[in-house]
């Protein structure tokens, strides 16, 4: 079965890009997605050290542009899923009316790691351990979807 998926942080140039292309590099039969909460990216593609520490794992990046993450994504998508509090309390600051679309940590895909956010590598410089977590999770959101 097919799952519209959206990956969120906070500049879509930094997680949730790596998120995206981790999960549809495993999973490519699902529409998928990301989106920034903020608006300061827009355009732009996925950060350089990110880029290149994706494709040092063969995951690629550079096709992808930033966009801010609309209400309207409610209604586009099964799952929206969120790398720390901020960015789902700012996703959900913006839900509709009405909208039940589950909107979820992406740690929680991961739960053997024990990490309730993925630290911010743009402020962190740990672009490695961001793609490990991220790893992680997507291949536990890939076998929950299975389900
Ligand atoms: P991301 O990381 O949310 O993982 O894309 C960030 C990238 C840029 C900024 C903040 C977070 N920024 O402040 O420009």
């Amino acid at each position: 079965m097919t799952h519209r998926i959206l990956f969120v942080c906070l500049g879509n140039i930094c997680r949730s890009p790596a998120a995206e292309g981790a999960f549809r590099a495993r999973a490519p039969h699902h529409a998928t997605d990301s989106a920034g909460t903020s608006g300061w990216h827009i355009g732009a593609p996925p950060y350089g050290p990110m880029q290149m520490a994706a494709l040092s794992r063969g995951i690629q990046l550079e096709d992808l542009r930033a966009r801010q993450f609309v209400p309207a994504d409610f209604d586009r998508f099964d799952l929206i899923i969120g790398m720390d509090a901020d960015n789902i309390a700012d996703i959900e600051a913006l839900r509709p009316a009405g909208n039940e679309t589950p909107v979820r940590p992406l740690t929680d895909f991961a739960p053997h790691i024990g990490a309730d956010h993925v630290p911010d590598p743009y402020y962190t410089r740990d672009f490695d351990g961001a793609l490990d977590l991220i790893e992680a999770a997507v291949e536990g959101l890939d076998a929950h979807l299975r389900n």
